[in-house]
């Protein structure tokens, strides 16, 4: 896939299994992604699908089970506790809740400083010129760096877990649903403030988020995640106004506003979400999508580029835009279980 700009922070085959009870829960299964420098990559997808197991994985707050990740193209899964700490101050996180992750007992001054002594070693005037500093960058005064949390509003708690983040001049923030704990007046300033930021500091975001008008808004590129895995990824403008996973359909469908796009269709998908415990080898939208076809359950698919920077893992979806063989015999005899092939729901 060819994606205009650098990469940073990539992963290949990223996996992270949970063992529970007999079983084990697929929370993400072999999941390919490329941050841009300076760009946001926003990944949605329902509840329970592995979003923040990705970002997680990607700050190494948990270990993957199997898989690659490259910071500047370097691996860095195999790097000694020394050298991942140094690349790792490359990669941050901002969390949903603020008040789980700040810790109660600090000030806004010790919490900024901390991650300036572990990770840049700057002497104790530098590192309160560098907490000024950080509190007016996030729209905070500098009356702020005695305060506690629970002397700060939700949205003035977010922003100091943002400054946090962007102390140690990081190339990456993962961000994972930095607003949905707040109330919808101070949303928008916490997603002005982290636009401004990215282009002061040219940082790249990997943007977690359930709400896809606020996704279509900020966001370069998106993913779609489904059950672990990733069906879809693409310019944002591309894949809200043409969306070809069925999932991504039916996931745009279902959002309340319907105002991007001129091609879009309602679709709605049968049944639950399969759970994540031993998942079979196929495609996990198997007995809910209604262009299913006996290929879908022969093995999972991969994601393949349907244009440059767009790829889809969906055979039905390939079939179509590869023109007849190998599936035409396939599609002009809809099985019982298939509606309508997507070429006659895409007007
Ligand atoms: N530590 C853990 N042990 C066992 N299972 C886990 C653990 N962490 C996550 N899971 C499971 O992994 C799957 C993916 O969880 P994850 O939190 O990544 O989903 P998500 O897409 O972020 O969901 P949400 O939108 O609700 O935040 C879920 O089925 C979840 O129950
Ligand atoms: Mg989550």
């Amino acid at each position: 896939m060819i994606v205009e700009g650098r990469p940073i922070l990539q992963a290949r085959n990223l996996r992270k299994l949970f063992p529970v009870g007999r079983g084990m829960l697929f929370a993400v299964d072999g999941v390919d992604l490329d941050i841009m420098a300076g760009q946001t990559l926003a990944l949605v997808g329902e509840s329970g699908s592995g979003k923040s197991t990705v970002g997680r994985c990607l700050v190494r707050l948990i270990e993957p089970t199997s898989g690659e990740v490259f910071l500047d193209g370097r691996s860095i899964l195999g790097l000694n506790s020394v050298l991942l700490a140094r690349q790792y101050r490359r990669v941050q996180m901002v969390f949903q809740d603020p008040n789980a992750s700040l810790n109660p007992r600090m000030t806004v001054r010790q919490t900024l400083i901390e991650p300036l002594r572990l990770h840049l070693k700057m002497n104790r005037r530098t590192r309160e010129a560098r907490a000024r500093e950080l509190v007016e960058m996030v729209g905070l005064t500098t009356a702020h760096l005695d305060r506690y949390p629970n002397e700060l509003s939700g949205g003035q708690r977010q922003r100091v877990g943002i400054a946090r983040a962007v102390a140690v001049e990081p190339d990456v923030v993962i961000l994972d649903e930095p607003t949905s704990s707040l109330d919808v007046s101070v949303r928008g300033q916490i997603l002005d403030l982290l636009m401004d930021l990215q282009a002061k500091l040219n940082l790249a975001y990997l943007f977690i988020s359930h709400d896809l008008q606020v996704v279509r808004h900020v966001s370069h590129r998106v993913a779609v995640m489904y059950l672990g895995g990733i069906v879809e990824i693409g310019p944002t403008a591309k894949v809200f106004s043409e969306p070809k996973h069925p999932y991504t359909r039916a996931l745009l469908s279902a959002a309340p506003v319907a105002k991007w796009g001129v091609k879009r269709t309602r679709l709605r998908l049968s049944g639950e979400i399969s759970s994540p415990i031993d998942l079979p080898d196929t495609c996990r939208l198997v007995g809910r999508c209604p262009f299913q076809q006996p290929v879908c359950s022969e093995a999972r698919p991969k994601l393949v580029d349907i244009d440059q920077d767009h790829a889809v893992a969906c055979p039905i979806v390939l079939a179509k835009t590869e023109g007849p063989p190998p599936f035409v015999g396939l599609l002009a005899t809809p099985s019982v279980t298939a509606g309508a092939h997507p070429a006659t729901l895409t007007q």
